[in-house]
């Protein structure tokens, strides 16, 4: 246990579980991820906070061969292997008419929605900014469901749009493998920053 480990109230065993003893992972064992684990992850991490609790992350499950290979056309030679053998791959999006549902999704402010409506760039960097929040909950509930994350930003963005959203609404974000790790991963842990390298107090 560190020093800080007993100053926060979560149980040092799920602090390991979601960020100490968690790697990214590009080696699975064949053990399927069922739909009904995606939905039990998401059920979860839809409750994240987001700016006037806009949603606009959306997911495309790539089960099939045919999907799967489509979306590896597109990937940096290097994702490519890893993400035809991952049980799983999810291609994260975020739908950049987000707004549309603000009416319903933050009623305690009505003006919500016309703050975005005519205005398709500021629409689109939220959307990417809470878009990039909702993904990194999604990725911390993977390693609630004791499964492990590949995220890859490492593709064709503008290949990926034309091939699986050509009508525009969604825009690609981040490419997901998940599955049960095989073995110890590639490379040890990367040096993290000290907290007095990141922090200052005014
Ligand atoms: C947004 C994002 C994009 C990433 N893109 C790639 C990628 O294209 N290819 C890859 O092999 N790893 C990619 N990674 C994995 C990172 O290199 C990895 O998460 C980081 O080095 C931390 O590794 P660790 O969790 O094992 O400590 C990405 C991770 C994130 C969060």
């Amino acid at each position: 246990m560190t020093h800080t480990t007993h100053r926060l109230v979560l149980e040092a065993r799920a602090q390991d579980l979601l960020f100490r003893q968690a790697r990214t992972v590009d080696r699975f064992t064949d053990e399927p991820v069922p739909d009904e684990t995606v939905r039990a992850i998401h059920d979860l991490v839809r409750h994240g906070p987001t700016a006037f609790n806009q949603q606009p992350l959306r997911m495309c499950l790539l089960r099939s061969q045919e999907s799967r290979s489509r979306l590896a056309g597109h990937l940096s030679r290097s994702n490519r292997e890893k993400t035809l053998a991952a049980p799983l791959t999810v291609l994260l999006a975020v739908d950049n008419e987000f707004h549309r549902r603000l009416p319903d999704q933050f009623p305690q402010f009505p003006g919500a929605m016309d703050l975005f409506s005519e205005k398709r760039m500021v629409r689109e960097r939220s959307a990417l900014l809470n878009g990039a929040l909702q993904a990194a909950y999604f990725i911390i509930g993977i390693r609630a469901a004791g499964l492990a994350a590949g995220p890859m930003s490492g593709f064709d963005e503008d290949g990926v749009n034309r091939e699986f959203f050509p009508d525009g609404k969604w825009s690609a974000l981040l490419v997901v493998n998940i599955g049960r790790p095989a073995g110890t991963g590639p490379r040890p842990r990367g040096p993290r920053l000290a907290y007095d390298e990141v922090s200052t107090t005014l």
